[in-house]
């Protein structure tokens, strides 16, 4: 059971990328009104990345704490590259499962807002 969401998950990554065909598994419930940085991209980032690239010796030498790290990230590509799971890009979180397609939609829509330091 485990192994096969695994496997649908590889196979959706590779084929899926666009925002329709995110939402199947959150059952087409993805509330993306009222993203803001402070309460839903920043506790999405601290849940996933921030136990690896924070402190004096992040991973990739690529620290994801504050508000201007995760923008440097976004203008150079590599925060939705990795995400998403794009070719080109490495794969994160880490040897972990990828993020929901709902805590990416988010980080999408923040992005599309401009992203508010809010
Ligand atoms: C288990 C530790 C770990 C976690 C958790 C983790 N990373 Fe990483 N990350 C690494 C390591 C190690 C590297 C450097 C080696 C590499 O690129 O694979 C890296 C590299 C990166 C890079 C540069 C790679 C590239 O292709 O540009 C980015 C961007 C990145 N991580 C973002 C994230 C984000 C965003 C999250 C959360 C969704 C995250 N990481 C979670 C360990 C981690």
């Amino acid at each position: 059971m485990i192994a096969g969401l695994f496997g649908v998950l590889l196979l959706s990554s590779c084929y899926y990328d666009n925002m329709e065909d995110l939402y199947p598994d959150t059952g087409g419930v993805c509330d993306t009104t009222n993203v803001t940085f402070s309460q839903t991209v920043l506790p999405v980032l601290q849940s996933h990345c921030t136990g690896c690239h924070s402190g004096s010796a992040p991973s990739g030498n690529i620290s994801i704490v504050n508000y201007n790290d995760v923008v440097l990230l976004v203008h150079s590509g590599r925060l939705l590259g990795t995400i998403r799971h794009e070719q080109g890009y490495s794969p994160m979180p880490k040897g972990g499962n990828k993020l929901s397609n709902c805590d990416i939609a988010k980080l999408e829509k923040w992005i599309s807002d401009g992203m508010p330091d809010n």
